[in-house]
């Protein structure tokens, strides 16, 4: 694909999912670091999303429209006039895609063509937001890690939705010339994540006297960056990308299950075997791991979080100081969990 000449500069950016964990500390971001970027959040408001996500922002710079990316009619009120759209907007969870896999087609495969066709007809620079789960996993013991040449192989409805809206962006890049750039990043954490997450599951439940779970053997390795690090790479994906690029965007924070967990009954004071195992996942993904390496190399960018245990820190103090937040969700979320023995 042709490089990109020149930084792009956009004014008004319209951000589906700006509700739900990274898109609202995606607009925290944007509304700290660039007070000249008017942003639009586009968000269904599911049991993911939450306005209070984004509350106490200027609303001046913020403003929140509550609808459903899969809605065309309402696609063709809300995107004109933007000049670029960062998709966050999806179906997030593993286990709720194996329970129930029609939401995450809906929305994720529907959705995103929905948005693609809007930005073709309007012309507006599109950034997709995907997963590392798009490459499957690797061997625990395998030094490979995954890279933009990486083949596709999504083990779970969820991983198999956001591979198939990762495709689409290509072929409308390919086909219609739309300047668009997909980045597929690691597991995030950090505060506004919702509590059927596995960080925050674990804090929650700690804090509510509900000993964590921990799935199969517990070895399974997820490759752990800071939210707001994930943030500041798709500013400088969208700012500076080169249109029709996919980059992966990771910090090095490869860590199994276990250890995670006993990081977080340490912290938190407690035993670190204070946690029951339950049945593993149907599917599990082994490992994920990602090579940044192309994200450092052309545009220089680097992680500030570097440091997992005094982020993790900082997101069990959140939580704990956020229990208002999230009590409403939790005991739904449990109930969830229980019915399917996790
Ligand atoms: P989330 O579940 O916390 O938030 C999703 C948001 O999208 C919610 O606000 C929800 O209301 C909204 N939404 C869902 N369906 C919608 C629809 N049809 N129309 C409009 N809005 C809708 O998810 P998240 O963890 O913040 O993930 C955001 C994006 O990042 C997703 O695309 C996900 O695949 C990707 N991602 C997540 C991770 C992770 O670790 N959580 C890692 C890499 C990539
Ligand atoms: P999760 O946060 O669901 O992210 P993903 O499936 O996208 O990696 O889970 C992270 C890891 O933690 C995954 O290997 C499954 C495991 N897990 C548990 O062991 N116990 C739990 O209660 C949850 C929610 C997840």
């Amino acid at each position: 694909m042709a490089a990109n000449s020149g930084v792009f500069e956009p004014r008004n950016i319209l951000v589906t999912g700006g509700c739900g964990f990274i898109g609202a500390n995606f607009v925290r971001y944007v509304a700290r670091n660039h007070p000249d970027v008017h942003v639009t959040v586009l968000d269904k408001l599911t049991y993911a999303g939450n306005p209070e996500n984004i509350a106490g922002l200027p609303e001046s710079r913020v403003e929140l429209v509550v609808g459903d990316i899969c809605d065309a009619a309402l696609l063709e009120r809300v995107v004109p006039g933007h000049d670029a759209i960062v998709h966050f907007a999806a179906e997030s969870h593993n286990d709720n895609s194996i329970a129930d896999p029609e939401p995450f087609i809906r929305t994720n495969v529907e959705g995103t063509m929905r948005l693609l066709e809007a930005a073709r007809k309007y012309d507006v620079r599109f950034h997709h937001i995907s997963t590392d789960e798009v490459y499957g996993d690797l061997a625990l013991d395998d030094p490979a890690r995954f890279s933009e040449c990486s083949p596709y192989r999504p083990s779970s409805p969820y991983s198999a939705s956001k591979a198939a809206s990762d495709h689409l962006v290509r072929a409308w890049v390919r086909t219609y010339g739309l300047r668009a750039t997909i980045s597929n990043c690691s597991n995030n954490y950090g505060p506004y994540q919702h509590v059927e997450k596995f960080i925050p599951r674990q804090i929650t439940s700690i804090l509510e006297g509900i000993r964590p779970k921990l799935y199969g053997t517990g070895e399974n390795v997820r490759d752990w960056i800071h939210t707001e690090d994930h943030s500041s790479a798709v500013w400088e994906i969208l700012t500076r990308g080169r249109i029709g690029e996919t980059y992966l965007i990771g910090a090095n924070g490869e860590m199994s299950n276990i250890a995670v967990l006993r990081m977080i009954l340490r912290l938190m004071g407690q035993p670190e075997d204070a946690f029951d195992w339950t049945r593993d996942r149907p599917g599990h993904d082994r490992r994920y791991a990602i090579d940044a390496s192309k994200l450092h190399a052309e545009l220089g960018w680097k992680p500030m979080h570097t440091n997992f245990e005094s982020g993790l820190r900082a997101t069990i103090d959140w939580y704990t100081n956020h229990r208002e937040w999230w009590v409403a969700s939790k005991a739904a979320t449990e109930a969830r969990y229980r019915a399917q023995g996790m």
